[in-house]
């Protein structure tokens, strides 16, 4: 795909070689997402950064992200704050805010909203989540992080044995996920859900389709035995139709390090795209684990600044020029990453 001013809303625009550049930009930006360089090549460029559900990493990653190419992020963050709850439309306030940067970055709990609003923008617009469909941004710092986890074992994406686990019916990463791995070949999913939060079905048709095997289970411990990567999920309570229904599939699935340590291959990595549920009846991801060298969720939000950085950099076309506004950092850096 040409990634100059596209919008980015759905990993359905992604071939694989597209996805082979993202990652390839992706690992320009470590000197500059770790600080030891800074660069400024966005100076002047602004950053609509519009989230209209709770957000804490995409957004905040997204702003980081634009801040260190050089640009400058405006913040709209809740949607009572906005025109929109005086009945504005998409297509109005799409029109007015596009007016006012250089890209938006959107998150709304409605799918397709944010489609929608891209159709009437006058500048490129990134997915940042539409209600229960995609998070493709997401989905691209999962696969990063996957490429480079599983590198260090001599495995590559083609191959893959990955466990879903939790909520794949309303889990929009999940979805996106799904859809990213499907392009590379002879992938082993193992969908491990209550009935009731399966995978939707177009998905594993999809998969399916392509040549991939495709597993459910019900089960965790049948489940996770022989993959590479077990991602967790929260119960997306907020896409339920009542608090009830929602904690009916709370804490069903818990993996803990004894869990782990019985069930799992050694070097099983485990992710979740956070937040994690940490109150106890939810805890789908033990704090027990925290130590495991191969939890690498908190690898995956600092990936995500790079991954978002690539983004940036793809769409507003400043991929050759990142380095020559280049320079090293003047400041005192702890080694954080
Ligand atoms: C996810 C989301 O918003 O879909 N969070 C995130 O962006 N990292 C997952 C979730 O909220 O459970």
């Amino acid at each position: 795909m040409n990634f100059v001013g596209s919008h980015i809303l759905s990993v359905s625009q992604f071939e694989r070689e597209d996805v082979a550049t993202v990652f390839a930009v992706a690992d320009k930006m470590e000197p500059y997402a770790h600080r030891r360089k800074v660069t400024r090549v966005l100076e002047g460029a602004i950053l609509g950064n519009m989230f209209f559900e709770p957000s804490t990493r995409t957004r905040v990653s997204f702003g980081c992200a634009f801040n260190l190419l050089g640009g400058e992020v405006r913040e709209t963050t809740d949607i009572k704050a906005s025109a929109i709850a005086k009945g504005e439309s998409f297509y109005d306030t799409a029109r007015v805010l596009s007016g006012y940067s250089d890209v938006i970055a959107m998150r709304h709990q409605l799918e397709g909203s944010v489609a929608e609003f891209a159709s009437a923008s006058r500048v490129p617009v990134l997915n940042g989540g539409d209600g229960a469909n995609e998070h493709p941004s997401q989905a691209l710092l999962d696969l990063y992080t996957i490429q480079n986890e599983i590198a260090g074992q001599g495995k590559d994406i083609d191959g893959l044995r990955i466990a879903l686990v939790g909520d794949l019916k309303y889990g929009r990463a999940v979805h996106s996920l799904c859809r990213l791995i499907m392009l590379f070949n002879n992938i082993q999913f193992t969908l491990i859900s209550s009935a009731g939060l399966r995978l939707p079905e177009n998905y594993v048709e999809e998969l399916r389709s392509r040549g991939h095997t495709v597993n459910l289970s019900d089960q965790l411990e049948e489940g996770i035995g022989q993959t590479d990567i077990i991602y967790l999920t929260r119960t997306q309570e907020e896409r339920f139709p009542s608090q009830d229904e929602a904690n009916k599939y709370r804490g069903l699935f818990r993996l803990n390090q004894a869990i782990y340590t019985k069930y799992c291959e050694p070097n099983t990595v485990i992710m979740h795209p956070l937040p994690r549920d940490s109150r106890g009846e939810a805890s789908e991801l033990d704090n027990d684990l925290n130590e495991n060298p191969n939890l690498a969720i908190f690898r995956q939000t600092d990936n995500g600044v790079l991954i978002r950085m690539a983004l940036f950099a793809l769409v507003l076309d400043v991929v050759d020029q990142v380095d020559k506004h280049g320079r090293d950092v003047g400041w005192y850096t702890e080694k954080r990453f």
